[in-house]
């Protein structure tokens, strides 16, 4: 990767870091999850209001680092207006991504700006633990999601 995309990719997550979108309790929620990562106690809490099979909105709170605060707040953004089917693979094509199981996917966006944490197993859960609480949300499971 050259190092001005390089440069892109870190100011894209900086931003989403510092102005995260979907911050914060969303009251009328359809769905609800909690994850957590043991290894530093970050957590974060996922709402979804469905409209029928379609996200109609998504929010998050969480208490995190810069990875898994910017990873929230681009997946809340991009699955909102998705059926749940497509939040699923989305799912799948970011885990696919950001594990290094697959180099290019299509349909991410500014989510491929988080792909360089492959390199970096403990940065890899925080990429992924938002989106694991998403999934959790969507099948309601009662259960906190944790990435340990
Ligand atoms: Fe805790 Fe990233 S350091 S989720």
């Amino acid at each position: 990767m050259s190092s001005s995309l390089k440069n892109l990719y870190q100011d894209i997550i900086l931003d989403h870091s510092r102005n995260p979108k979907n911050f914060g309790l969303l009251e009328e929620y359809d769905r609800k999850a909690n994850g957590t990562n043991p290894l530093c106690g970050d957590k974060v809490t996922i709402f979804l209001k469905l409209v029928g099979n379609v996200i109609g909105e998504a929010k998050f709170d969480a208490r995190g680092c810069a990875i898994s605060i910017a990873s929230a707040s681009m997946m809340t953004e991009m699955v909102k207006g998705k059926s749940i089917d497509q939040a699923k693979s989305l799912f799948e094509k970011f885990t696919s991504l950001v594990t290094g199981q697959c180099y290019k996917v299509n349909d991410l966006e500014e989510l491929e700006t988080l792909s360089g944490v492959r390199d970096f197993p403990t940065r890899i859960k925080c990429a992924t633990l938002p989106w694991n609480a998403m999934v959790a949300a969507i099948e309601e499971s009662d259960e906190e999601v944790k990435t340990e």
